[in-house]
């Protein structure tokens, strides 16, 4: 892996929706100028970097995951000159920002797919993965066909609207599968190279990549797709040394070899992350285990060589929102974990004020079941709450309509709301290097079906034990270390007697030791 960036070690990110974040023309959808007027907003929470999901030209059958054009902002967003100036409004913050890069797939009316299904053979014949002929279904993967005067069907990566762009396959088997240095594979891996040094030349600072793991088909162990991101790695390292690469991907053993810098866990694969927050019994509901999640957990930590790069996020724009599965005061102590974490905390637009997931909403933009985890941000107690001045009907998504629903106004002017207590621990994170992304952890206790979990985060001399109790328990565990100091706790102050550490129910704390 290359040199990581510096400020990767202090990032607290914040995702920003972009069309659910702010309205500045009336229309209904969040735009640029409406997140540069929100910037001081993030700030003040404490959160140094943004992950903006994609902003680019859109049928948005998939949220705008189906890009038509990657050199252009989507009009509904503003234009590319509100995004520089955005770039340079987050910078002179001091903050950083990573566009969303949708390498896999594009929509289909992107003009290389349109050049692609042309019968004659063109510069973008190869872009896609297509068979020989429409009767001819790739195995093992969706296809698009009929739709095109070329006889094949197309490969598809999510959506049918979604055609796959050809990386090559690992082991090519078929006439129609090509290799991985074939003229067409290559073509598609430098165009991508094209898009990357044209955001960052205009002064985004990296990406979050969307199915990073998956470009290369019939891969094994992510061979392929692995020696791609090495070789799309030379070049950053040629050309923009400082840019910051974040996949989606959820196996960090792989894609920490493949150059990125920092991967997620996820909502799906292998890392239990659901255990957590969401599934019958979450953890930080109150009556989980956590046991299965830190097993994982700390197998990617060894094959990642303690580098702490394995991001853990409160949700994001396709899990249920934190606050559907997790209640009250315990989505604090939610926070005090996701805050005290190695690798970068990614905090999902409006969990910090407890945004409800909206239930029974028909299906937006390829949302289903997502899109009441995308309802716009609730920003005060003006119209739409603050998120836009168009009628109501307007909205592209409806509001939480509850009487009750958070806003990050009165949660700011609240000491003892849930922003206010994330607000705290970013900056109790920000200022003890023990608690940031490269700290090292040790688990102290994540025992089964038990409470409470505790670990110890340490960098040179710092130690910080961290003491977690979400149930309505007290809970104890034996251990021969000693609290000194305490540098936060919420809920309760722990005693320690004769080895045992005992922890009220619902409190957290983090100690010095
Ligand atoms: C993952 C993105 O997060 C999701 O929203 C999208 O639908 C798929 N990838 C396809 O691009």
């Amino acid at each position: 892996m290359s040199r990581q960036p510096k400020w990767l070690d202090n990032a607290v990110f914040y995702e920003i929706y972009p069309q659910s974040f702010n309205d500045t023309n009336a229309d209904g959808i969040g735009d640029i100028p409406g997140i540069i007027e929100k910037l001081d907003y993030i700030r003040e929470l404490g959160c140094n970097a943004i992950w903006m999901n994609p902003c680019f030209d859109s049928p948005f059958g998939d949220a705008g995951y189906d890009v038509a054009d990657y050199y252009k902002v989507a009009p509904r967003y503003g234009t590319n000159e509100d995004l520089k100036r955005l770039f340079d409004e987050v910078h002179k913050r001091g903050m950083h920002i990573l566009l969303d890069l949708v390498p896999g797939h594009t929509s289909v009316e992107h003009p290389w797919f349109k050049e692609s299904m042309k019968a004659g053979r063109n510069a973008y014949t190869d872009r896609y993965v297509w068979t020989d002929n429409v009767w001819e279904e790739p195995e093992g993967f969706g296809s698009l066909r009929g739709i095109s005067e070329r006889d094949g069907s197309c490969v598809v990566n999510f959506f049918s609207n979604q055609p796959a762009l050809n990386y090559g396959f690992y082991k090519p088997e078929k006439s129609w599968q090509q290799p991985m240095d074939s003229p067409g594979a290559v073509g598609t891996r430098e165009a991508l190279k094209d898009i990357m040094r044209f955001w960052l030349g205009m002064g985004c600072d990296g990406f979050r990549v969307d199915m990073a793991g998956s470009l290369v088909k019939q891969d094994e162990d992510s061979k392929g797709t692995i020696l791609l991101w090495q070789n799309i790695r030379e070049f950053l390292d040629a050309e923009f040394p400082d840019a910051a690469m974040v996949s989606e991907w959820g196996e960090p053993d792989k894609s920490l070899q493949g150059g990125f810098h920092m991967d997620f866990l996820l909502h799906f694969g292998p890392s239990h992350y659901n255990d957590l927050f969401r599934c019958e019994k979450p953890f930080f509901a109150g009556e989980g285990d956590v046991s299965a999640f830190v097993g994982k957990y700390i197998e990617n930590y060894e094959k990642s060589e303690h580098k702490g790069l394995i991001c853990i996020p409160s949700g994001n724009h396709d899990m249920d929102r934190l606050a559907r599965t997790i209640h009250g005061d315990k989505q604090k102590i939610a926070f005090a974990f996701l805050m005290s974490m190695p690798g970068a905390p990614f905090i999902y637009y409006g969990d910090e004020i407890g945004m409800r997931y909206v239930e029974g909403l028909t299906s937006v933009e390829g949302g289903y079941s997502r899109t009441g985890s995308r309802t716009p941000m609730q920003w005060d107690r003006s119209t739409n709450a603050g998120f836009s001045t168009a009628s109501k009907e307007l909205l592209y998504i409806p509001q939480d309509e509850s009487a009750d629903r958070p806003t990050a106004q009165a949660q700011m002017a609240d000491p003892d709301s849930l922003r206010s207590e994330v607000k705290k621990l970013i900056a109790v994170r920000q200022a003890h290097k023990a608690l940031q992304s490269c700290g090292e952890i040790d688990f102290l206790y994540a025992e089964k079906n038990a409470y409470p979990l505790a670990y110890v985060r340490s960098m040179e001399e710092e130690k910080i034990m961290v003491i977690l109790n979400p149930s309505d328990k007290e809970a104890s565990f034996s251990c021969g270390l000693t609290p000194t100091e305490t540098v936060y706790s919420i809920g309760g102050e722990i005693t320690a007697e004769a080895g045992e550490i005992t922890i009220p129910a619902n409190s957290a704390g983090y100690y010095r030791i």
